[in-house]
């Protein structure tokens, strides 16, 4: 078999590394699932994700992270990780933007809920937006509809019927993942009154999302408001499988509109596609941290080996790996 160089700065070897990156956080925090300390199981992920992060020869900057500089010890915004910003304090190897959520579902993790991951995806430099911590409307679905069969800018009624045109059967035969939040009460009443069934997930709209692209979920839709950090990353797993998504910014003060136009963004009113959230050549991975529709998540079986999951992916080539780990000796054991 031929194998045809891409230009990308994302070298392939990095597919791999990502997924150690994610492990090394999924296990970290697994000690603390169903412990009911969000905080600590979510602080472990993330000094475990930033350990992995550093030993790779790459210049990377966090776009999205755990929170502003001020408000996040660890992955803030704009915090530069890779093994020479370690070893000399200078950026050396690809420039490298970096979306993550070293504990994605950090109360999912507390209660022993299902569909907490460790997530990230990496991008060119500038391929990933920048996107404040607010809340982002969305909506999305899998791959095989034609351009367009969605539109943010249209009613939840007119969405679920165009896609039910386009699947082929009735409105009332779809399947449409929403996060369970009193903010939803309208939107799930509309989808009630056209007899759409509804899959309420209590946290974890990027496995929400990625689920319309599996059809093992039944999931076809995804609508509704979540984190804008994980819009972009649920569009990085997007652009490697396929699907579309738009999202658009919810600002719910002028505290957050400041915020957004910190980050450069001046249309607060933009609809973003798929290619405005992730663009160029991307890697998007992920590792189960607790049993989940994408991934089952970290075990530790009785002769000490602790099983990972993960799932890898990369844009430009739409390859998609599945990953299972056996860590022996592993140092967070
Ligand atoms: P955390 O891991 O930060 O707790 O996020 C979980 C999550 O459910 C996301 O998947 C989702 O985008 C967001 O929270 C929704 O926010 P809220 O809980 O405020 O509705």
């Amino acid at each position: 078999m031929t194998v045809t160089p891409r230009s990308s700065t994302l070298d392939r070897v990095l597919v791999l590394e990502m997924v150690r990156v994610t492990e090394n956080a999924a296990i970290a925090c697994a000690k603390l699932i169903g412990r009911g300390d969000e905080k600590a199981a979510d602080a472990a992920a993330v000094e475990a994700m930033r350990d992995a992060l550093n030993q790779l020869e790459f210049d990377g900057t966090v776009v999205i992270g755990e929170g502003e500089r001020d408000e996040a010890p660890m992955l803030f915004i704009g915090e530069k990780v890779g093994r020479g910003y370690l070893e000399t304090g200078v950026g050396t190897g690809p420039k490298i933007d970096i979306a993550l959520d070293p504990l994605e579902g950090t109360t999912i993790t507390a209660k022993a809920g299902p569909n907490a991951l460790a997530v990230l995806a990496i991008a060119e430099e500038g391929g990933l937006l920048n996107a404040p911590d607010v809340y982002m409307d969305k909506i999305a679905v899998g791959p095989g509809y034609p351009a367009g069969v969605i539109d943010l800018r249209k009613s939840a009624t007119d969405n679920v019927k165009s896609v039910a045109a386009a699947k082929g059967v009735a409105a009332s035969d779809l399947i449409i993942c929403v996060l369970d939040r009193p903010r939803h009460e309208a939107l799930i009443a509309e989808l009630r009154s056209l007899g759409c069934g509804i899959q309420l997930i209590p946290d974890g709209d990027v496995a929400g999302v990625i689920a319309t692209t599996n059809p093992d979920t039944g999931i076809d839709i995804y609508m509704g408001s979540g984190g804008a950090p994980e819009g972009v990353l649920a569009a990085a797993a997007l652009r490697c499988v396929g699907g579309q998504l738009q999202g658009k910014l919810v600002f719910r003060n002028d505290d957050e509109r400041g915020r957004a136009r910190r980050w450069g963004i001046t249309d607060l009113d933009r609809v973003y596609d798929l290619n405005d959230l992730a663009k160029g050549d991307v890697i998007f991975a992920a590792t189960g941290v607790t049993d989940g529709s994408l991934l089952k998540g970290v075990k530790r079986r009785r002769d000490g080996v602790i099983t990972t999951q993960s799932v890898v992916m990369r844009a430009s080539s739409g390859t998609v790996r599945w990953v299972s780990g056996e860590h022996r000796n592993n140092r967070h054991a």
